[in-house]
């Protein structure tokens, strides 16, 4: 059975689709206060002996975060065997590590509370792969990078930047999946939420098509900053992917007016932008553990 917090649901059904497994139906209750009940309408029936829970939620908002801990009570609740927690979009994560004294391991204290609800956990292209490490409960991840490769074009001698070294990885995951292409990336130091300075490679650009690879874009600072300089460097088309579009605020705006051809994300968090699902890569995942 796989059961979807609100901000999953396609990507749910299309999980659901690939495992051959039923879709359950959700009942939300949302109370005059503002507090949430959210639980599995079973239709008066018992769970059947043995049945295993695949929960796909993103934690894209407070919301979705009490949705997803009371989804997993909601099953256990109601007897499941083994309840798996998938994470497509683990929010508050970058929060990996307390930057000064007095702040909190945000990532941590999301993973206690959602550990404490489930038997394991999978969690999409985390920003740290050592978050895992926070879980109480078993933690794997699923690189579904290669997955943003489908939605391109056909490329002019194309150069697969990342906007920063760590993100160089998931460059070469979608180069490697698109076929051809050279990878570099972009020294970046960020002055603070919003401020960022990039400072380009000496990769030659011009009359080339650019793909930006990065595993999200929140504000989209860092991807306006890269697609301007790319222009100012005479690149040919510049398509900026990412596995996770958060794109808050004016983000997609942002990236428009800095001259982007097109923006392709996956559906962890599900946007217009979601142009391919990481539904395949997850349910590769899933298949391995059973
Ligand atoms: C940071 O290291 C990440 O890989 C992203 O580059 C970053 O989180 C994007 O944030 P924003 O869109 O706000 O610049």
């Amino acid at each position: 059975m796989i059961v979807s917090g609100r901000s999953s649901q396609s990507l749910a059904a299309a999980l659901a689709a690939d495992l051959g497994e039923s879709l359950a139906d959700i009942q939300r209750v949302r109370f005059p206060d503002g507090e949430i009940r959210v639980g599995v309408d079973l239709d008066g029936s018992r769970i059947d002996a043995g049945e295993r829970a695949i929960l796909v939620a993103a934690t894209t908002t407070h919301d979705a975060f009490v949705e997803a801990l009371e989804l997993q009570d909601a099953l256990g609740e109601a007897g499941v065997a083994e309840i798996t927690t998938v994470l497509p979009y683990m929010g508050y994560a970058r929060q990996d590590r307390a930057f000064e004294p007095g702040q909190p391991v945000t990532a941590r204290a999301m993973a206690r509370a959602i550990a404490s609800g489930t038997d394991r956990v999978i969690v999409v292209n985390p920003h740290e792969e050592a978050i895992t490490e926070f879980f109480d409960v078993s933690c794997t991840t699923v690189d579904a990078a290669s997955r943003l490769a489908i939605p391109l074009p056909d490329l002019a001698d194309p150069v697969f930047f990342a906007p920063d070294a760590g993100a160089t990885a998931l460059a070469e995951t979608v180069r490697d999946a698109y076929g051809t292409g050279a990878v570099d990336y972009f020294e970046k130091i960020r002055q603070s939420g919003e401020e960022i300075e990039i400072s380009p490679h000496d990769t030659d650009v011009r009359g080339r098509d650019v793909v930006l690879v990065d595993d999200i874009v929140a504000t989209g600072a860092t991807m306006a900053e890269t697609i301007s300089i790319l222009g100012e460097r005479g690149a040919g088309r510049v398509f900026a992917t990412c596995v996770h579009p958060v794109l808050a605020g004016n983000a997609y705006t942002q990236l428009v007016r800095a001259g982007v051809e097109a923006v392709y994300g996956t559906d962890t968090i599900e946007r217009p932008v979601s142009a391919v699902s990481a539904a395949p890569a997850i349910a590769c995942a899933l298949r391995e553990r059973t």
